[in-house]
């Protein structure tokens, strides 16, 4: 089984970005957690980054027929992308909504999400675990789906 690990605008800097919102480990730290993850659960993780809502759409259209699941953080495209969000309805896969802060505890623009509404689900305020605990989530609900 494969899932997409799909990280939007800004989460390139993780690690260097305001350490008290976002914690102090890099994407590609997590990405090795996610990957070390997947080995225990038997699942590959197939991780993208940009900062081009364009890039991301390319990408789940393109890889979304080799996977079964979808976890992404839409950085700030969260509150305002609406061809993101076409695009992971568009994909017909489940979805996981990731957010390192806690988007209700901050300014009140951020607590509006336009992906949460086709996700399956949101985790916010949780750091980096908060990305582990929807991918042991996402890959347990698909073996039981199976
Ligand atoms: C974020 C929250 C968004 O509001 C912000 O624009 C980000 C990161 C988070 O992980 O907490 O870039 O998605």
């Amino acid at each position: 089984m494969k899932i997409m690990v799909i990280n939007g605008p800004n989460l390139n800097i993780l690690g260097k970005r305001n350490k008290a919102l976002y914690g102090d480990k890099t994407l590609s730290q997590i990405d090795t957690l996610l990957k070390k993850e997947g080995e225990d659960l038997g699942v590959d993780i197939v991780s993208f980054q940009s900062n081009n809502e364009g890039a991301l759409i390319d990408f789940i259209q393109k890889s979304s027929s080799e996977v079964s699941g979808i976890i992404i953080n839409p950085g700030a495209l969260t509150h305002y992308g609406f061809s993101l969000r076409d695009a992971l309805a568009d994909s017909g896969l489940p979805v996981i909504e990731i957010h390192l802060s806690n988007i209700y505890a901050r300014e009140e623009w951020r607590a509006k999400s336009v992906i949460a509404p086709i996700a399956k689900g949101q985790i916010s305020g949780l750091g980096w675990r908060g990305y582990v605990a929807a991918l042991r989530i996402l890959a347990d609900e698909l073996k039981a789906e199976k």
